[in-house]
C-alpha cells in the first residue's frame, strides 16, 4: 500500500509541476523582458517537453556552461521552445530523437556581413534538432510565413514558426532553419547577450525559528484542500482555525481573543473573495500576516480578483514543504520591513 501511495504522491507532484508550466505558458501578458539564463527556461520546461514529445521520442539536452544572460521575456522564450518541440514531434511520428542545445556564440564580422539582422558581438544560441522527416526546399522557404502549413486542417495552424520568428526578431535575434529531407531539421536561434547580470529567479527561502508555534486561520471553500492545509499546519506544530468561507472566517476572527499570526486564504471563493476576507480580518487583527493561495496564475484572474502584487501568494496545489517555506517567507519579508509600511 505504501508503494502505491508513493506513486500517487509522485503522480500528483508531476501534475502540479505540469499545471504550473501550463499556467505560466497560457499567460497572456505584455512583453516583460527580464535578464535571464536561457538554460533556466530549458530546464523549467523539461517536464512539459517530455510530455509533449511522448515516449517514442528521446529528448537530449546539452546545456552550455555559464551562458551569458539574455534580455527577453521568459514566457515568450518558453513559447519558442514549445513551438519548436511540437513541430519536431509532428516530424517524428515514426520515432527518433530531439536535441536541445544551448551555447555561447561570438559572432564575428565575417559571419555578420551575410546576415543583416546581426551585428558582431556576443550571442546565446538555442538549437532544436530532430531526426524527423526533414523539409524540402520549397517548405523551408515558406516555413516562417504566417498560416503556411503542410499539415491537414485541425493539425496545423501555420503559426508556430511565424510566432518564433516574431519573438526572436523582437528580441534582436535571428532564427535559421537547416533541414534535409529524410534526415531531420535543426532550427537555430541566436539571441543577443546582455551586459546586465542575471538576477536569481528564486527568492531565498528562510526557515521559521525552530519551535515557533503560530495560530493560523485557514479559509478555503474546497473541503479536501482545507483538510490538507489543516493537517500540514497541525503536524508542523501550529494551532489551526478553519473556515469554509469569508463570513465564517470573519466571525471566527471576531471571537478569537488572542492573537492570530497568519491568515491563509484562497483567492477565489463563493460569497466573499480572498482580498475582502483579508481586509476584514486585518481590521480585527491588525498584526496578522496574510498568505494567499490560488489555483490560477495571477494574470488569468480578472482585475477585481487580483490581489496586491506585493502580497504573498502560493500556487495550489502545494506540498507541505512548499507551504511551510512560503509561510517562513512571509514572516521573513515582514521582519525586514520598517514598522508601519507593511
Ligand atoms: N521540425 C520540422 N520538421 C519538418 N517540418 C517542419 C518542422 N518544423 C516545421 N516544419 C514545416 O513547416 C511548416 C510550418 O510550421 P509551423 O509554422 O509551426 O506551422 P504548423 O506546425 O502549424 O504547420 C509545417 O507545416 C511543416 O511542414
Ligand atoms: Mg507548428
Amino acid at each position: 500500500v505504501q508503494r502505491d501511495l508513493a506513486q500517487v504522491v509522485t503522480a500528483a507532484e508531476r501534475a502540479t509541476r505540469l499545471t504550473h508550466q501550463l499556467l505560466a505558458f497560457a499567460r497572456r501578458e505584455v512583453v516583460q523582458p527580464a535578464v535571464i539564463d536561457l538554460n533556466d527556461v530549458v530546464t523549467g520546461l523539461d517536464e512539459l517537453l517530455h510530455r509533449t514529445l511522448g515516449e517514442h521520442v528521446t529528448l537530449h539536452t546539452h546545456l552550455g556552461e555559464r551562458l551569458w544572460p539574455v534580455l527577453a521575456d521568459p514566457g515568450q522564450l518558453e513559447q519558442v521552445l514549445v513551438n519548436l518541440a511540437v513541430n519536431a514531434r509532428d516530424a517524428l511520428a515514426a520515432g527518433g530523437s530531439l536535441s536541445i542545445d544551448t551555447d555561447n556564440v561570438e559572432v564575428d564580422e565575417f559571419y555578420a556581413v551575410a546576415r543583416p539582422e546581426l551585428t558582431p558581438g556576443r550571442y546565446v544560441s538555442l538549437k532544436v534538432s530532430d531526426t524527423g522527416t526533414g523539409m524540402p526546399r520549397e517548405v523551408i522557404e515558406r516555413a516562417f510565413e504566417p498560416f503556411f502549413t503542410t499539415k491537414g486542417p485541425g493539425d496545423g495552424t501555420g503559426l508556430g514558426l511565424a510566432t518564433v520568428y516574431g519573438i526572436v526578431s523582437q528580441a534582436g535575434g535571428r532564427v535559421e532553419i537547416y533541414s534535409e529531407t529524410g534526415l531531420g531539421t535543426t532550427v537555430a536561434v541566436l539571441l543577443p547577450a546582455t551586459e546586465q547580470p542575471a538576477v536569481a529567479a528564486q527568492p531565498v527561502r528562510a526557515e521559521l525559528p525552530i519551535g515557533a508555534q503560530l495560530t493560523v486561520l485557514v479559509v478555503e471553500d474546497e473541503p479536501a484542500l482545507r483538510e490538507v492545509a489543516r493537517r500540514i499546519l497541525t503536524r508542523a506544530g501550529h494551532r489551526v482555525l478553519v473556515a469554509e468561507d469569508g463570513p465564517r472566517a470573519i466571525e471566527l476572527a471576531r471571537h478569537h481573543e488572542s492573537a492570530i499570526d497568519l491568515l491563509l486564504t484562497d483567492v477565489v471563493m463563493p460569497r466573499m473573495l480572498g482580498n475582502e476576507v483579508a481586509e476584514h480580518v486585518q481590521e480585527l487583527h491588525p498584526e496578522i500576516h496574510v498568505l494567499f493561495m490560488s489555483g490560477y496564475a495571477q494574470p488569468a484572474l480578472g482585475p477585481e480578483l487580483r490581489i496586491d502584487p506585493q502580497a504573498a501568494l502560493i500556487d495550489k496545489p502545494f506540498s507541505a514543504a512548499t507551504l511551510l517555506a512560503a509561510i517562513s517567507g512571509v514572516f521573513e519579508a515582514r521582519a525586514r520591513l520598517p514598522h508601519g509600511s507593511a
